[in-house]
């Protein structure tokens, strides 16, 4: 039997990588192999790819093709195997986040991304997805008690992480079988609670 894929979305901010790891562990405890990775990265390559893409201006078209180039060596080298192996992938960041920043947040056609996303995984979707969802302000308030350097996406205007968060939004609309949605402003024990019972569903 192959292995479940699940991603984890949301705004920068909105609380993805602290329940990464405590998500990887609650499926271990039921005896599975879990696989935490991340994008843009996740292999040797990838990792390099992600330097560039967090740190050097480039043209919308270079940064969105540099990700699905990052994301079609992690497809290979990590995820497929994992899954084919009968393993379970959690990933932080996938293609709706694609969507978000390069569609929503930066403007490029949907009908690229489509073309690319067909392209580079036509034949795979992850089983669930985990959006992460809270006020624009609240996620910034955390980065800046956070206070470390901030990439180049976080660096963008709140007018980008705005339209970022709508087009999440909208992918959730549109996908609400596969993309379910968290209030990234709850508690942390309430969030647990709730990825919990999301869980359920799919293990
Ligand atoms: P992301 O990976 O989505 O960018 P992080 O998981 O790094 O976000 O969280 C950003 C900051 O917010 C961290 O300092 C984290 O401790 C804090 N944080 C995460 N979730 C919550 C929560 N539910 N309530 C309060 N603070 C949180
Ligand atoms: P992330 O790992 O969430 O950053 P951090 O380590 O600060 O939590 O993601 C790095 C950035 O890459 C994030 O700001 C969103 C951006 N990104 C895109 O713009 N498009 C993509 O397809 C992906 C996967 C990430």
């Amino acid at each position: 039997m192959k292995g479940k894929f699940i991603t984890f979305e949301g705004i920068d901010g909105a609380g993805k990588s602290t329940h990464v790891d405590w998500l990887a562990e609650r499926l271990r405890a039921c005896g599975l192999t879990v696989h935490v990775t991340r994008e843009p990265g996740g292999t040797a390559l990838g990792e390099k790819l992600r330097e560039l893409l967090l740190n050097r201006n480039m043209h919308l078209e270079t940064e969105t093709l540099l990700m699905f180039a990052a994301r079609r060596e992690h497809l290979a080298q990590v995820i497929e195997p994992a899954l084919e192996r009968g393993e379970w992938v959690v990933c932080d960041r996938f293609s709706d986040a694609t969507y978000a920043y390069q569609g929503g947040g930066r403007g490029l056609e949907r009908n690229k991304l489509r073309q690319l996303e067909h392209w580079v995984h036509g034949h795979l979707q992850p089983d669930l997805t985990l959006l992460f969802d809270l006020p624009l302000e609240v996620a910034r308030e955390r980065i800046a008690l956070a206070s470390r350097s901030l990439d180049r996406f976080e660096q963008e205007r709140a007018d980008f992480h705005e339209r970022v968060r709508q087009a999440y939004l909208e992918r959730a609309s549109a996908c609400p079988e596969r993309i379910c949605l968290i209030d990234g402003n709850d508690s942390l024990e309430n969030i647990r609670k709730r990825l919990e019972k999301t869980l359920v569903t799919i293990c």
